[in-house]
């Protein structure tokens, strides 16, 4: 299955005061989705934004809100990410043990279910998961940060994971690392969707987006010309 390559910028590297012109701007420059890391200071060692503020950002944003939950338990906050607009609802397999469950609660609020795999966290779960996602995010940083470098032992577990997935139209997202140099390594190797915060928002800003417009053009062009 190949999925055109999209590319979905990161605002846990835009200016924290200036949310919507930021998103505005992205997608102005090509930005496919919108990527909204939620953190709690408990899965991960971070805090960013919780359901006020993707509600408030998403009048800003046209198109597809992927909302990547970084929280541990997630059940208890699926309704307000989708009463908040999120498109996309991603949980992670290491957040409790009853993924089954949060994936079947974000589909029946009749949103796009992800499962995120830490770099630690092998392929098995998803041969029993594969019917119950619309995406598997495969982190290639250990997850809680921004401007980490790629973890490449990941781009084996994507290409396992694309043959896993076979003719099902899920998308594979990379998240963590992502750059001109690492993009055509996973593209290669069957992702489509591609997660970059430092590597889309430097140089530029709301005020001067060309950068944004360059750097997502040149991640784009390196994946799609390694497939
Ligand atoms: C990490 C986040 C990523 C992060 C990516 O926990 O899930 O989305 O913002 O940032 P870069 O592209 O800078 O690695
Ligand atoms: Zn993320």
């Amino acid at each position: 299955m190949t999925l055109p390559i999209k590319i979905a910028p990161s605002i846990l590297s835009a200016d924290f005061a200036n949310f919507g012109a930021e998103c505005h701007a992205i997608e102005a420059e090509g930005a496919d989705w919108v990527h909204v890391d939620v953190m709690d200071g408990h899965f991960v060692p971070n805090l960013t934004f919780g359901p006020a503020m993707c509600s408030a950002i998403r009048p800003h944003i046209k198109g597809t809100m992927d909302v990547h939950l970084m929280i541990a338990p997630v059940d208890p906050y699926i309704d307000a990410f989708a009463a908040a607009g999120a498109d996309i609802i991603t949980a992670h397999l290491e957040a409790g043990p009853h993924i089954h469950r949060t994936l079947q609660a974000i589909r029946a609020k009749g949103k796009k279910a992800g499962l995120a795999l830490n770099p630690g966290t092998g392929i098995e779960a998803v041969e029993y998961l594969a019917d119950m996602v619309d995406l598997v995010c495969v982190m290639t940083v250990n997850p809680g940060f921004g401007g980490q470098s790629f973890i490449a032992a990941q781009v084996e577990k994507v290409r396992r994971l694309r043959a896993m997935l076979g003719a099902r139209p899920v998308h594979i997202e990379i998240d963590g690392g992502v750059t001109v140099a690492t993009a055509p390594l996973v593209a290669a190797a069957g992702a489509d969707v591609l997660v970059a915060g430092s590597a889309v928002f430097k140089g530029g800003s709301a005020t001067n987006p060309a950068p944004y417009g360059a750097n997502i053009a040149a991640i784009r062009a390196a994946a799609e010309a390694a497939r």
